[in-house]
């Protein structure tokens, strides 16, 4: 990873953070003081594996509401975080060797997990639309052709990180047929399903669309209600989750989070759609006013990072450090890609920043940009 990551900055395009102004010290420990007194006993001794049933009928409840998905509270697992599912999906099921087919670009937790583990990446073609399912079925039937084993579809089908992109309906419907057609499952993460800001609806999950066990389901608490909580949870089928090594978070994260969603969930979402709506359109007034048209980028509907695109030959990567002495940073395209390639691109995130904050950083990004002789 580029070290300029680590330095300390005033802009920072390169975080996803829960939104510090959206914890409502009040309400939050109100919430925690309340879930103590009637619950509190629980504490004792070790909670149900599969973590606060509460949450978890909570959780089974919104997934029907909200993601078309009817689910048993049985197969609700919490963990910490997405982050924690994911790691104990992969440790059960990826073995090195297996070849996992991810977006052109894709969120570099998972990416790094499956790379530690010798896994074999495959990216696939991803436009406005999401994964080009149509290159996803061309890719599994070359990978069988060579014998080898098509292990997982991992899909980040909600404001897709970093492309900001959302899988359409149809792109769904022919993802869930090619898992179900053959034999590979979808790792679905829908972690940002809470963030839509304005234009379409969301199309339901693959969750919900799958009759044949071939959807395992991934989202998680921890930008929404701060990453400090990190709580997370997956669904899936009981025998895959007969197969994975339950560590059970936290169990006061559970409890508050369980009771301060009770009361505030949709109020909080609200507050944290104008609040990023408000942000998001700094990014894109300010990309207008300091970027040329030679550079695109995208224009999301909800979550917390657009991607742009620099001409041919810019190398985002190397530019990380001059950025850094600028004091702004951000993420090269190459830390989402297996073979750290792809270096004309880059993702800009709109959780840190204030609004005026963000429209002086871009303006300091475009300069050092323009120095670096990307364009003119
Ligand atoms: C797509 C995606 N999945 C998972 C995670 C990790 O989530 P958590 O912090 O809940 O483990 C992130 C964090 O950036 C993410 O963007």
């Amino acid at each position: 990873m580029p070290a300029g990551l680590q330095a300390k900055t005033k802009y920072i395009f390169s975080v996803t953070n829960a939104v510090p102004e959206f914890i409502d010290v009040e309400k939050y420990s109100a919430a925690a003081r309340d879930i103590i007194m009637r619950e509190g006993k629980d504490l004792a001794p070790y909670p149900p594996p599969s973590g606060h049933e509460g949450l978890r009928g909570l959780i089974a409840d919104n997934l029907r509401d909200k993601r078309s998905a009817n689910v048993d509270v049985d197969s609700v697992l919490l963990s910490d975080g997405a982050g924690g599912f994911i790691k104990l999906y992969l440790d059960a099921f990826i073995d090195a060797g297996d070849v996992v087919f991810l977006e052109e670009f894709s969120y570099l937790g998972t990416l790094r997990m499956l790379l530690s583990k010798g896994a074999e990446v495959v990216h696939i073609p991803t436009d406005d639309q999401g994964m080009d399912t149509e290159e996803l079925e061309r890719a599994i039937k070359a990978v069988k052709a060579q014998g080898k084993t098509p292990k997982l579809i991992y899909a980040i089908s909600v404001f897709q990180n970093p492309m900001g992109v959302t899988l359409s309906l149809e792109r769904r419907k022919h993802m869930v047929e090619i898992a179900q057609d053959y034999g590979v499952p979808i790792l679905e993460n829908e972690s940002y399903a809470d963030f839509r800001i304005d234009g379409d609806p969301l199309p339901p999950s693959m969750l919900g669309m799958d009759d044949q066990d071939s959807v395992v389901y991934v989202s998680s608490y921890t930008k929404l209600l701060g990453c400090a909580i990190r709580l997370g949870y997956g669904v899936a089928p009981q025998p895959v989750l007969d197969a994975m090594e339950a560590r059970r978070p936290s169990h006061v994260a559970a409890m508050l989070v369980y009771e301060y969603l009770r009361h505030h969930k949709d109020d909080h979402i609200e507050s944290v759609r104008k609040g990023l709506m408000a942000r998001r359109d700094a990014l894109l007034a300010a990309l207008e006013e300091h970027f040329p048209p030679s550079c695109t980028w995208t224009r999301p509907q909800g979550g917390m990072m657009l991607w742009l695109q620099l001409p041919q030959g810019a190398d985002t990567w190397k530019a990380l450090d001059h950025a850094v002495e600028a004091d702004v940073k951000y993420n090269p395209g190459g830390v989402f890609r297996a073979g750290r390639d792809c270096n004309n691109y880059l993702r800009l995130t709109y959780s840190h920043n204030t609004p005026e904050e963000i429209h002086e950083g871009i303006g300091t990004l475009a300069e050092v940009f323009r120095q670096q002789g990307f364009f003119e």
